[in-house]
């Protein structure tokens, strides 16, 4: 479908489940965002799981969203159990601005849900030459390093930075070794997964994905993955008053109440202790390129390069959607 024509089918589906055109339009852009930049797993396939929510009346299409100012750079947001898109956009516009008038802009957001792809919002402070970190947690999907019951979501941890060039380097990793969305894809096209990224319920490996969604994912690099996603659970969850300790609730399965999920976004002025970062990290990255490459590898890529490739070149095709999805986007839309 053409991205104008998916932009204009999406905006009258969340419309249709209530939202405003603002935050409809907020939504439709994250989500072919994911598409373009080849994040299917977080894309038009989440779209019915997110119209269920609100229908449920899990998500609130019209919340009353409270924006509390601490300070000039710190900001607590209440959410009101809004569509994380919308959560994630007023969010990360307030620390942008934050960060533009005193060097730092810190928000906290509380009862939001799921709100994609963290490197969307990196994106949006580098591209105002800001550097970011972004960090929301997720349902459990990950067992803490020596218990043997999923606790931590798959957490990602993002930081971006200009680079004096137009592609903005911007690291975004779950901390999971793939993330749960791709294991959903695998279960409902009943491919298999990776070895080594899952365990079933009995605690045995896995590449069966039902299995794998049953038991649970492994960290990347043990014990200092599953530190990484408890870091990640502690500043979105525990600091900002969202839900954390594994009592965040899986979107697809679990209609007991809002997810209540947390975000917490660091965005600051590149300048605050040297005047030349541009060129600092211009040779940063120079360096690093130039060294010696090991057999097979053409180029050093820096996190991001590949992705804005990918999104470059997607923006100029049509976006293919598979036919599961569109009769559910059909549905949706009748
Ligand atoms: N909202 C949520 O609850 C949630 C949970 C988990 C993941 N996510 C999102 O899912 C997305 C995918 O996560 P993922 O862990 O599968 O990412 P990934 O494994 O595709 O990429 C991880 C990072 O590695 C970089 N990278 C990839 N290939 C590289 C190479 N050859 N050289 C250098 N760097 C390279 C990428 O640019 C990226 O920054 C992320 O955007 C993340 O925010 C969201």
């Amino acid at each position: 479908m053409k991205i104008k024509k998916l932009h204009n089918f999406l905006i009258k589906i969340f419309k249709k489940q209530g939202l405003s055109q603002k935050d409809s339009l907020i939504c439709s852009n994250a989500i072919i965002n994911a598409e373009l930049v080849g994040a299917h797993s977080h894309g038009l396939s989440r779209v019915k799981m997110y119209c269920d929510r609100i229908n449920k009346k899990l998500i609130n299409p019209k919340p009353k969203i409270k924006i509390k100012k601490i300070s000039q750079s710190i900001t607590h947001i209440d959410a009101n159990n809004c569509i994380g898109f919308v959560a994630g956009d007023v969010g990360i516009k307030q620390a942008i601005k934050s960060a533009k008038k005193t060097g730092i802009g810190l928000v906290g957001i509380k009862n939001s849900g799921h709100y994609g792809l963290s490197g969307y919002y990196a994106e949006q402070a580098v591209r105002k030459n800001l550097i970011a970190f972004c960090f929301t947690n997720a349902p459990p999907a990950i067992a803490p390093h020596g218990a043997r019951k999923s606790l931590f979501g798959t957490n990602p941890i993002c930081f971006g930075t200009p680079t004096a060039s137009k592609v903005p380097f911007i690291l975004d990793t779950s901390v999971s070794v793939i993330n749960r969305g791709k294991i959903r894809v695998a279960a409902r096209t009943g491919k298999k997964i990776p070895e080594g990224v899952a365990l079933d319920k009995y605690g045995k490996p896995t590449v069966d994905a039902r299995k794998a969604l049953e038991g649970v994912q492994l960290p990347i690099a043990g014990f200092r993955g599953s530190g990484l996603a408890w870091m990640v659970d502690i500043l979105s969850g525990v600091l900002t008053g969202g839900n954390h300790g594994g009592k965040v609730k899986d979107p697809f399965d679990d209609f007991s109440g809002p997810q209540n999920i947390g975000h917490l976004f660091i965005i600051i002025k590149p300048n605050l202790f040297v005047g030349n970062y541009s060129q600092r990290i211009k040779e940063n990255i120079k360096r690093i390129k130039r060294l010696p490459k090991i057999k097979g590898i053409k180029e050093i890529l820096y996190p991001g390069q590949s992705k804005f490739k990918r999104y470059k070149k997607n923006l100029k095709k049509e976006i293919k959607i598979p036919p599961n999805i569109v009769g559910d986007l059909r549905k949706l839309n009748a």
